[in-house]
């Protein structure tokens, strides 16, 4: 049976009756991809407007991340972190040079490296800031999402996250996203604040861009009041919003090198997903050694966090970000891409709003946030070969691999536009 080939409908009961439920995916079940496009077991193809949450930002199976993976994985996977590897170093030296950072931790997946930054920011404020111990505050942004773990989801306001899965961590304090006086209110008024955690852009909220200048305004009111800001990249971060990071300020491609250090400096910079293109989970935590040093052996780590497999494939992945000027192709093609949605919005009734950067965009659907309406269109996005999900019942994230060209790109947005335009 494991072998045998299965229809979609065998691979979907086969999930339905074997796994947990704890996801809701469209019903198409694919097994192969490369660049752009996923087919399913049936042979149809797709364009992937997903690109697994922004993991995939090199395309799918890129040959040069995959020969990375095959060349390492033949020779050494997993040393653990009891005695050193020869790829880690390099890897460290490699991936501190290209963010700009003095160190980094590695480890696996998005959440944590969230937990990582979380602990890294509280100790530092117990040892350097002086913060009596067990007083730490992070102040957070409503409407996050930054992970799964039973401490992330503490902050969040998302109900089903949270249900039943109290007691929670403290220690978090909530303001409005995109609101600058409502973050100088709590540091001015709170004691024992340590950090700021905000993703540059709100992804799973919805794809919710700051107003122009608010991230470099929080970076500055967080200087002021002597307090960390932690920024989570990882869903926005490696090209994905048309510069390496979004958190480079007003930089754009066109002008600036995006392998440069970034305008809005974060104090802590968390990474994940498309560090690996998506081919091995990979995610890191940046800080310059003054942050960095205070974590010691023994109070942080994880099996495969740094593994040699690990490192050889995120080495590989951002040689491709850079050889492939994918951040600057997401500029351009992020630009296009809102201006031809921005003509369905004109013409059609049922969207009412187009907003991103670079190639994480949505469009806001002329329904409310509990109807099926933007689940019924993703159906039929993928009846006309596209696939993208929707983040709310009125919410369609459009995401694609940053390797598209600009005809696939054209391509796209004819698929998007008829299938909106015949929609009932
Ligand atoms: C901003 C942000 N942080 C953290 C995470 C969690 O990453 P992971 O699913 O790899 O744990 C995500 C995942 O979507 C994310 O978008």
């Amino acid at each position: 049976m494991i072998s045998e080939k299965l229809t979609s409908q065998q691979a979907i009961d086969l999930e339905n009756k074997y796994g947990a439920h704890n996801y809701h995916p469209l019903p198409v079940v694919l097994s192969k991809g490369e660049g752009v496009f996923v087919w399913d077991v049936e042979g149809k193809k797709y364009y992937d407007f997903l690109s697994a949450y922004s993991a995939v930002n090199q395309g799918h199976c890129h040959p040069t991340i995959i020969n990375a993976l095959t060349e390492q994985a033949s020779k050494l996977t997993l040393t653990s972190r009891a005695f050193y590897n020869d790829v880690l170093g390099n890897y460290e030296k490699y991936v501190t040079d290209y963010f700009g950072f003095d160190k980094v931790l590695p480890m696996n997946t998005g959440a944590e490296a969230v937990e990582t930054a979380i602990k890294l920011c509280r100790k530092y404020a117990y040892e350097k800031k002086g913060i009596p111990e067990n007083e730490a505050q992070i102040v957070v942004c409503e409407n996050n999402f930054h992970g799964r773990t039973t401490t992330i989801i503490s902050f969040s306001n998302d109900e089903d996250a949270r249900k039943n899965f109290g007691p929670f961590t403290a220690g978090f304090i909530k303001i409005e996203y995109d609101n600058l006086e409502a973050l100088e209110n709590v540091l001015k008024a709170t004691k024992n604040i340590a950090g700021f955690l905000v993703e540059p852009i709100q992804g799973e909220a919805g794809v919710y861009v700051p107003s122009e200048g608010y991230l470099a305004k929080a970076k500055a009111l967080c200087e002021k009041y002597d307090v960390l800001f932690i920024a989570d990249e990882v869903q926005t971060g490696v090209a994905r919003t048309g510069r390496l990071l979004a958190t480079c300020g007003n930089c754009t491609c066109e002008n600036k090198d995006c392998s440069g250090t970034p305008e809005v400096k974060p104090d802590i910079l968390i990474l994940g997903k498309a560090l690996s293109g998506g081919v091995y989970p990979v995610s890191a935590v940046f800080a310059n050694n003054e942050i960095m040093n205070v974590i010691k052996p023994g109070q942080h780590g994880s099996t495969f966090g740094g593994n040699p497999l690990a490192c050889a494939v995120a080495i590989a992945a951002l040689e491709v970000v850079k050889d492939e000027k994918l951040a600057e192709n997401a500029n351009i093609l992020g630009e296009l891409f809102r201006s031809e949605m921005q003509k369905i919005v004109d013409s059609s009734n049922l969207v009412t709003a187009v907003r991103g950067k670079g190639l994480l965009n949505a469009v806001l659907i002329n329904d409310t946030e509990d109807s099926t309406t933007a689940w019924d269109i993703c159906i039929k996005l993928r009846d006309n070969g596209l696939l993208a999900k929707p983040t709310h019942g009125n919410i369609i994230r459009f995401a694609p691999p940053l390797v598209m060209t600009k005809e696939q790109l054209l391509e796209c947005v004819a698929i998007i536009k008829k299938t909106i335009l015949e929609f009932k």
